[in-house]
């Protein structure tokens, strides 16, 4: 028979409730039923003196189990587990380790005392799936840390480690040694003391300041921008401070249904999982052996090659960084230095640290340094003639089984791995300028990649704080291929009738951070310039060339926000963007020589023409293999390109908002307007919108 959810065993006096339901104790049906049970228990045996509650393995528990939420209810409900221990006549000690987070925290809330091993991190992380702590926690937090901390605590849902949990009153003690005997000792001395059964829920909350509330909402304006989850937390603080605990509650429930049934929460609990799936690689499995790395080599110490060795250091691998020029290693490295040294100024991390790191961290122009390097990674200029060059030496100095990346972001990496005479040990890795700082990380995988190089590299991703995806080569990969046909559409509707300002504005209040004629500005706009030069795009035949404004644009030398204009101007060094007159000249003089009679863009046709290409783009790219799933896809484009999460990733909501045959008739509608072969359906769309399908069914 399988060991119960909840483990009942006694020490002494005292009964202890072990959670078991691995791998992080989630509050399933049976965990829940479990600690009913167990608590009413050991509450009507007159053996027990007290009640010691804590997690079996890795953790107390996690949470709620997220793939309950939506679904028929089982089992005793949460809160009512959390009034049974409240009201339990035995004093129960909660025993933290690992992360107690979201249901798991509420739980020890429920409890009277709370002890915690040192290294716990514990929250209320229940934000990141666009929902509020619905288990009492808004109500009682505050209760014991002061609204303005609670708030804080949970609009961020960050993890709070014991010490400072301790200092706010979250938890009572933290243990030393053994979590269970500690835990049980302090019950026994709880006992020993008739020390009363504290509840949470009788204190009063404190208000930091009359207006702690109203300065908080202020406060999270930007960062919460299309957000329910955040707003709504607020609300829940507001009834704890006004409202008796059971109406705060009652208020709280209500917050947490409207959140539960909403699109938001739906979307951004369909993100927790996909970017967990989105590491594992469909036939690579979990037991392949891994090769070791302990040390890595980062060819070129430029913006992208300094950024990458920072995540490294930053994960206590030591790296060596190769320049050709000294020079230029001398500005890499001072780069690296003044990144760390301003992290640490604005108390990102500690003075000492920032030595430690920079230890790590060894310059170098010799290529023999890097022959005992496990993995090097290539960040140099992006032509293939320097790749070729590179990677030839790399084959003559790596040691055997070193993995070979090449950070392009849009050569051929079959071709790269060809010049070496181990092609099998080549892989891509795609950062995302500024390395340091984003998260994704598109992992490319050559024809001969190995299985177990694929499996390093998506192991070693997560340990430099990255978040992996793995693509096939083609151009653009996936992102960069996804964003074209935006900067496509975008382009266009410049010539046929609407300005960058209204173009970005629809952009903006879908929830980008920023539109396609901003985001050029900030990277530089004479970058596409000169690779447009180079390729002679406009002498292909068949394709409407797209570059006609961004070439006046930079001909006047408005590069973006580095020279002061670009698509807007800018009063330096203020970066905000300010429509000009002069480039809406530009754009319709364009208009008139190309021939084009400007008309009103309505801002629906903006979002479709941008968006619904982008749809159709993966659809092509799930349907040629280049990525997984269309989940891998979603996670892209949250991480590298400010999708908001709270609408899931663009093909999650083209098949839970939009739907697909919305899109694919729109797809037809514009094709027919334009005549334009851009906009033909995918096969794969089409074929799915047949079937009545969707592309998480791919
Ligand atoms: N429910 C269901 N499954 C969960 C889960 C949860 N709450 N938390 C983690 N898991 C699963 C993961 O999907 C993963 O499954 P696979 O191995 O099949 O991919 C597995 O547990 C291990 O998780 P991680 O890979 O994330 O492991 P980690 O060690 O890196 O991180 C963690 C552990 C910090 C607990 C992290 O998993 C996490 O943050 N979990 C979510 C915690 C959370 O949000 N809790 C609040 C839930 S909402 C709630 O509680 C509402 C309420 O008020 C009642």
């Amino acid at each position: 028979m399988s060991e119960p959810a909840v483990i009942r065993s006694t020490q002494g006096e005292i009964g202890v409730l072990t959670v078991n339901n691995p791998p992080v104790n989630a509050l399933s049906a049976a965990v829940r039923t479990g600690l009913d049970e167990g608590v009413k228990a050991f509450g009507a045996d007159p053996a027990i003196k007290a009640i010691v509650l804590i997690g079996g393995g890795r953790t107390f528990i996690a949470g709620a189990d997220i793939r309950e939420f939506g679904k028929p209810r089982a089992g005793t409900d949460l809160n009512e587990v959390i009034r049974i221990m409240e009201t339990s006549p035995k004093i129960i000690v909660a025993a933290l380790h690992g992360t107690p987070l979201g249901g798991g925290l509420e739980t020890a809330l429920g409890a009277h005392y709370r002890i915690s091993a040192p290294t716990t991190r514990l929250g209320l992380p229940e934000v990141h799936l666009g929902l509020l702590p619905g288990a009492g926690g808004t109500q009682r937090l505050p209760r014991l840390t002061g609204a303005a901390y609670a708030l804080e605590a949970m609009v961020s849902g960050r993890h709070i480690p014991a010490k400072e949990a301790a200092s706010k009153g979250i938890v009572d003690r933290i243990a030393e040694g053994d979590l269970l005997q500690s835990a049980v000792a302090y019950a026994r001395e709880l006992v020993a003391q008739k020390a009363p059964l504290k509840r949470v829920r009788d204190q009063q909350v404190k208000l930091e300041s009359p207006t702690a509330i109203a300065d908080f909402e202020r406060s999270i304006a930007r960062k919460a921008r299309g957000f329910k989850a955040p707003w709504h937390i607020v609300k829940t603080v507001q009834a704890a401070v006004e409202l008796p605990f059971d109406q705060g509650l009652a208020r709280e429930r209500e917050l947490f249904q409207e959140l539960l049934t909403s699109s938001e929460s739906a979307a951004q609990r369909f993100y927790f999982f996909a970017e967990r799936e989105a590491a594992k690689v469909k036939d690579v499995p979990s037991d392949t052996p891994q090769r070791e790395i302990k040390t890595a080599g980062i060819i070129g110490a430029g913006t992208m090659g300094g950024g990458i060795a920072m995540n490294f250091a930053n994960a206590g691998i030591p790296v060596t960084v190769l320049e050709v020029k000294q020079d230029a290693l001398d500005r890499g490295l001072k780069t690296i230095r003044t990144n760390y040294e301003n992290t640490a100024k604005r108390g990102g991390m500690k003075a000492e640290d920032v030595e430690k790191r920079m230890a790590l961290i060894k310059p170098t122009m010799d290529y023999n340094d890097l022959k005992d390097a496990d993995v090097i990674i290539e960040a140099v200029f992006e032509t293939m003639e320097v790749k070729e060059g590179v990677f030839k030496k790399l084959d003559e100095v790596a040691k055997p089984g070193a993995i070979l990346a090449t950070n392009t972001s849009g050569l051929d990496v079959n071709q790269i791995a060809s010049y070496t005479k181990r092609p099998g040990d080549v892989i891509g890795m795609h950062f995302f300028s500024p390395a340091n700082v984003m998260k994704l990380l598109e992992n490319v995988r050559g024809k001969a990649t190995s299985k177990d190089v694929i499996a390093s590299v998506m192991t070693l991703s997560k340990r430099i704080g990255k978040i992996p995806t793995l693509v096939g080569v083609c151009e653009g990969f996936v992102g960069n291929r996804m964003l074209r046909q935006r900067g496509v559409q975008s382009a266009y509707m410049l010539e046929e009738g609407a300005l960058p300002q209204q173009i970005d504005k629809v952009i903006f209040d879908f929830g980008f951070p920023m539109g396609p004629f901003q985001m050029s500005d900030l990277a530089g706009n004479d970058v596409g310039w000169r690779i447009r030069q180079g390729k002679k795009e406009k002498e292909q035949r068949n394709v409407r060339y797209t570059g006609y404004v961004a070439d006046a644009i930079c001909e006047l030398g408005r590069f973006g926000q580095k020279t002061g204009s670009g698509y807007y101007k800018y009063n330096l060094p203020d970066r905000t963007p300010i429509p000009d007159p002069e480039v809406e000249k530009i754009i319709e003089e364009n208009s008139k020589r190309l021939g084009i009679t400007r008309r009103a863009i309505s801002d629906q046709e903006i979002l479709e023409r941008t968006l619904y290409p982008m749809v159709n783009e993966g659809a092509k790219i799930l349907e040629e293999g280049m990525a997984q799933r269309a989940l891998d896809i979603d996670v892209i484009w949250v991480n590298g390109y400010g999708w908001p999460v709270y609408r899931g990733g663009p093909m999650w909501w083209a098949d839970n908002v939009v739907g697909l045959k919305t899109i694919h008739d729109a797809l037809l509608k514009y094709k027919e307007m334009s005549g334009d072969p851009f906009w033909e359906p995918a096969p794969l769309l089409k074929r799915l919108v047949a079937e009545g399908k969707k592309f998480s069914d791919v």
